[in-house]
């Protein structure tokens, strides 16, 4: 929203929320404490704020002013009954509905942003269609506009979109839709579709995106078996134009708020639809994606003599990954977790990430010491995280992680010392000369 406002001078944009802390960070004078990190965000908000882009807990008020409602509420993964771990829980998207359909006046555009499964516009359709019927003078048009932009990228992706998909069966609807983009996307890139073809379009992307991830995570882990280099296979196999070279680091596997969600959402839509071998199918992925983050725990406390309990380990990275702060699904939660079971003492830095959030997602005490085995601190520096560590694991791939002077860590640890980079950001040799022995993922050389 801070983007079209930024693009467009000339259309009001206001967004609302319930929560006033959230919505008076928003309008926090100071940029750099905006609720969400996000390189460049500060800049275009710094622009917009003010002049046409409006930060409000006014709901009703700001609906019934609108020519366009973009419905932009979060869509997790159901925690219990019908379809719990699976479905996503549409309560936010079901409440917005009935907000807009009470405070909505005129024609009002509803445009879907949240990631929503198929057929999702229809629920939404028949709210708004019982106020339609209730006498006043109102009348709504339905579209599917799911987002591509990935965390980290986001302006970037937002201003120079692949594309811009646009799903819905009013003409008028979506021209005035794709006339908001059209002020700084390329005509040819604006996509027009059915609503269903757009929701499934939005859930399909992630599937294929996350596949990529655990099909190159799966080679890896032959690769380590059997003497291969998996940058050496991703680039060999990435040079044909018919599979291309992104998507293909192998990693600690994926993490952030879309990929594993949005899979268990196909998965469980598919078993509803009657095609069970289409569900296995694509859960594998996700599968695949959760014994390659209990691999890592398991081979660092193999390679460490078969125990962590009471040892040091250093961890760098909690984000998903790097240039956010955001730990929604972070592998380094999964192999921070299966370590704290083994009994190790985690000192965990990351750039970004408060200590509030790792305690949370650890399920573990903010003000705990690292002084018992089972238990973890977060660490201000890398020295004070590695000082007297058995082993540093890297598990995000912050741009510092690549800079990192082994000879002086080496020199803070108890040896013999261990380095477990899940991300590929060391020079082998840099470590290896610092007397330390080093698992790299999917580096069968090691
Ligand atoms: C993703 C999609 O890219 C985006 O289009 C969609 O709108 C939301 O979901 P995001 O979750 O922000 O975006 O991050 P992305 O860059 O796709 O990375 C997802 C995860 O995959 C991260 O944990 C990342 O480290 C991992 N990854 C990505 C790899 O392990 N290897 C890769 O080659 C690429």
């Amino acid at each position: 929203m801070a983007v079209i406002a930024d693009r467009c001078p000339q259309i009001h944009v206001t967004v609302v929320d319930l929560n006033q802390a959230r919505i008076d960070a928003w309008n926090d004078e100071d940029l750099s404490r905006l609720p969400v990190y996000e390189p460049g965000l500060d800049a275009v908000v710094g622009r917009a704020r003010g002049r046409n882009l409006t930060f409000s807990t006014e709901v009703e008020a700001s609906i019934a002013a609108a020519d366009m409602v973009f419905i932009s509420v979060n869509t997790p993964t159901k925690t219990k009954g019908l379809g719990a771990g699976q479905a996503s829980d549409l309560r936010w998207v079901e409440a917005c509905a009935r907000t807009v359909a009470q405070a909505a006046t005129g024609h009002t555009i509803v445009v879907e942003k949240s990631t929503l499964p198929v057929r999702t516009a229809a629920a939404i359709q028949t709210i708004l269609a019982a106020a339609q019927n209730d006498g006043a003078e109102r009348r709504f048009s339905v579209l599917s506009n799911p987002e591509f932009l990935a965390e980290g990228t986001a302006i970037a992706d937002l201003e120079a979109p692949d594309r811009v998909l646009i799903g819905g069966d009013d003409p008028d609807a979506i021209n005035a839709l794709a006339e908001i983009y059209g002020h700084w996307v390329a005509k040819e890139r604006i996509l027009r579709t059915n609503l269903w073809s757009s929701e499934l379009s939005k859930l399909t992307a992630n599937a294929f995106l996350a596949q990529r991830i655990s099909s190159i995570n799966s080679i890896a882990a032959f690769c380590e078996a059997s003497g291969a280099d998996v940058r050496e296979v991703a680039r060999a196999i990435g040079t044909d134009s018919r599979i291309g070279p992104k998507f293909l680091s192998a990693g600690p596997g994926f993490g952030g708020s879309c990929f594993q969600k949005d899979i268990l959402n196909l998965v469980y839509l598919c078993r509803h639809f009657g095609l069970p071998e289409v569900a296995d199918y694509w859960e594998s992925v996700v599968q695949l994606n959760t014994w390659q983050q209990h691999r890592i725990a398991r081979l660092v406390v193999e390679k460490l003599f078969g125990t962590v309990t009471g040892k040091r380990l250093a961890v760098l990275g909690f984000a998903f990954k790097a240039n956010t702060n955001d730990t929604r699904e972070a592998p380094a939660i999964h192999v921070c977790a299966d370590l704290l079971e083994e009994g190790a003492q985690l000192a965990i830095h990351d750039p970004k990430v408060a200590t509030a959030q790792m305690a949370r997602d650890l399920k573990q005490d903010e003000s705990a010491v690292l002084d018992s085995s089972g238990s973890w601190c977060r660490s201000e520096s890398i020295e004070a995280a590695v000082a007297g560590a058995d082993a540093v694991l890297i598990l995000t791939e912050w741009e510092q992680y690549r800079q990192l002077k082994w000879a002086d860590l080496a020199s803070r640890m108890r040896h013999p010392a261990w380095v477990f980079d899940a991300r590929a950001v060391t020079e082998s040799q840099q470590v290896r000369a610092a007397g330390l022995s080093l698992w790299k993922v999917g580096d069968g050389e090691g």
